[in-house]
């Protein structure tokens, strides 16, 4: 018999309409209602939803981050009410965030005790304690890290480490991971479910949130589907088909195929002639048509994100030459390249993508001001419909265009981002894991709007470690390792998995 160690009944959670202004009875909506979930010693336990479901939501309030507002919450049996994400791990509860929740410029050891140091009798840190004990941590989960190192030095992943060696060291028993795995490379992962099915034998119960479904058919042992803050329902796995799991999630039946109307032109847009990302790699050329989407494929590290900043010239080049629209294109700037119609989507929305504490209708239209209204004056009822048009076509959940950007599930801040690059109306684009965080339907839709922009002119050049994504969407790929481009495939026959895997890996 199982034991049974959370459970979670008709949980309700009101939020007020922000941009009313004071919370004014009657303004409040429901974004959990009547929301069951269970949990058992030892399972991997995923949950599933579209963006905007609830699924974050659900658990802050199993975290103590936030109260729930009506239902039960029991623990070993026992009622609880968290007041705050303390108490929640005190009763052996940890929590690795969506949005990683650590100090980028302090470094591991303080971070592993983040407003939790110990302390000997005249209040003083124990420094060489915290080096040490983080280093132990660290190095009980099976990877090696210099706890004297700043964090904003590490990557994501190794962040992620970080994070998790923090939760176990509260001799938690629940861990909440709300999709770990976002960006992650495949080595990481598969290191990371390693860890989890230890965690597993040693009684320890994981929340697992994801968009992949392939992760969950790995991992989970039972998952629970949440659809527009409601429970829908919970299966074993036996009984899971990423098809059933969609339906359960959307509410209907999905047609998830990808489909290209668009027709590469023959005009060359962006061409790279020589061009060098570092001093120590080789010239590399690729070239970019009109209309033509361009994919770029290789492991964390090959230079893929450098290039594409090279080009946007947020970076220096080391030599060689960028041609745009048949002229040579010197001194880049991104000021520069979004006036000239290049419009870059960071990999990392939170740095440079969207100014969060401002709300959806500003972030929409920030760089498309000098478009919509050249004159310089605004137009509040044009702003108001052109906002209105991207929340729609990119199928982003709020309340209005005045909610806060901040509010706003995961998924849904990555759709503000992206609308805010389709509102330039850009010549080129370029896109850094354009997809990350959004759901499965989502992901489709947003696919056939870049479809549909190549088909109106606009040359598309992609980067994504979903390699499925990245052959759905090119007419063209090319592989990058080392910092260079080592090869390019066009044939339909070259574009699989395995045949690209191989080249990336230089087979
Ligand atoms: N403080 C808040 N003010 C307004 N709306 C909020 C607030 N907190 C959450 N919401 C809304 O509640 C809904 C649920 O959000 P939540 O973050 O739980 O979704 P999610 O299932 O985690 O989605 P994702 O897959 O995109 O991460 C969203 O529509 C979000 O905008
Ligand atoms: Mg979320």
């Amino acid at each position: 018999m199982k034991n049974k160690i959370l459970e979670l009944n008709h949980i309700t959670k009101y939020i007020f309409n922000v941009s009313t202004g004071k919370p004014i009875r009657g303004t409040e909506i429901k974004i959990l209602d009547d929301v069951h979930f269970d949990l058992y010693e030892g399972e991997v336990h995923a949950l599933l939803g579209e963006n905007g479901a609830g699924k974050s939501t659900l658990m802050k309030i199993i975290g103590g981050i936030i109260p729930y507002d009506e239902g039960s919450m029991t623990l070993n049996g026992k009622e609880v009410q968290f007041h705050n994400s303390r108490e929640a791990r005190a009763r052996g509860i940890a929590f690795v965030h969506q949005e990683l929740n650590l100090c980028t410029n302090i470094d591991v050891a303080h971070n592993f005790y983040l407003a939790n140091e110990p302390t000997g009798k005249l209040g003083l840190m124990k420094e060489k304690e915290m080096y040490r004990k983080s280093a132990e941590a660290i190095r009980a989960l099976g990877f090696e890290l210099d706890t004297h190192t700043k964090l904003g030095k590490l990557s994501t992943a190794q962040q992620q480490i970080v994070e998790i060696s923090k939760a176990l060291s509260f001799d938690s028993k629940i861990i909440i991971m709300d999709e770990p795995t976002a960006s992650l490379t495949r080595k990481e992962i598969d290191m990371l479910f390693s860890l989890i099915h230890d965690l597993k034998n040693r009684g320890i119960s994981i929340i697992y949130i994801s968009h992949r479904l392939d992760e969950i058919q790995q991992i989970g042992d039972r998952m629970t589907v949440m659809r527009d803050g409601c429970y829908i329902g919970t299966m074993e796995r036996v009984n899971y088909s990423d098809e059933q799991a969609v339906n359960m999630m959307a509410g209907r039946i999905t047609k998830n195929i990808f489909e290209k109307e668009h027709v590469p032109g023959e005009e060359t847009v962006l061409e790279a002639k020589g061009l060098k990302i570092g001093e120590a790699t080789e010239p590399l050329d690729f070239t970019v048509k009109r209309g033509e989407v361009v994919g770029l494929c290789g492991l964390v590290g090959a230079g893929r994100t450098e290039l594409a900043r090279t080009i946007y010239g947020e970076r220096p080049d080391a030599g060689g030459e960028v041609w745009y629209e048949e002229a040579l294109y010197q001194k880049r700037s991104p000021g520069l390249s979004i006036k000239k119609g290049i419009i870059y989507l960071s990999e990392d929305r939170k740095i440079d993508g969207l100014i969060t504490a401002a709300d959806v209708s500003e972030n929409l239209v920030l760089s498309a001001l000098h478009k919509l209204f050249p004159k310089g004056i605004i137009d509040r009822k044009r702003q108001k419909q052109e906002v209105q048009r991207l929340i729609e076509e990119f199928n982003i959940k709020c309340m209005d265009g005045g909610q806060i950007v901040s509010t706003l599930s995961g998924g849904n801040q990555q759709k503000v981002s992206l609308g805010k690059c389709f509102a330039v109306e850009p010549k080129v684009l370029i896109l850094d894991e354009p997809t990350r965080g959004i759901d499965v339907n989502t992901k489709f839709e947003i696919y056939h709007l870049i479809d549909q922009a190549a088909k109106n002119g606009l040359s598309v050049l992609v980067i994504s470690s979903e390699m499925a994504e990245l052959i759905g969407m090119s007419d063209r790929i090319y592989i990058m390792r080392g910092g260079t481009i080592t090869g390019m495939v066009s044939e339909k026959e070259e574009m699989t998995q395995e045949n690209l895997v191989a080249k990336i890996i230089g087979v």
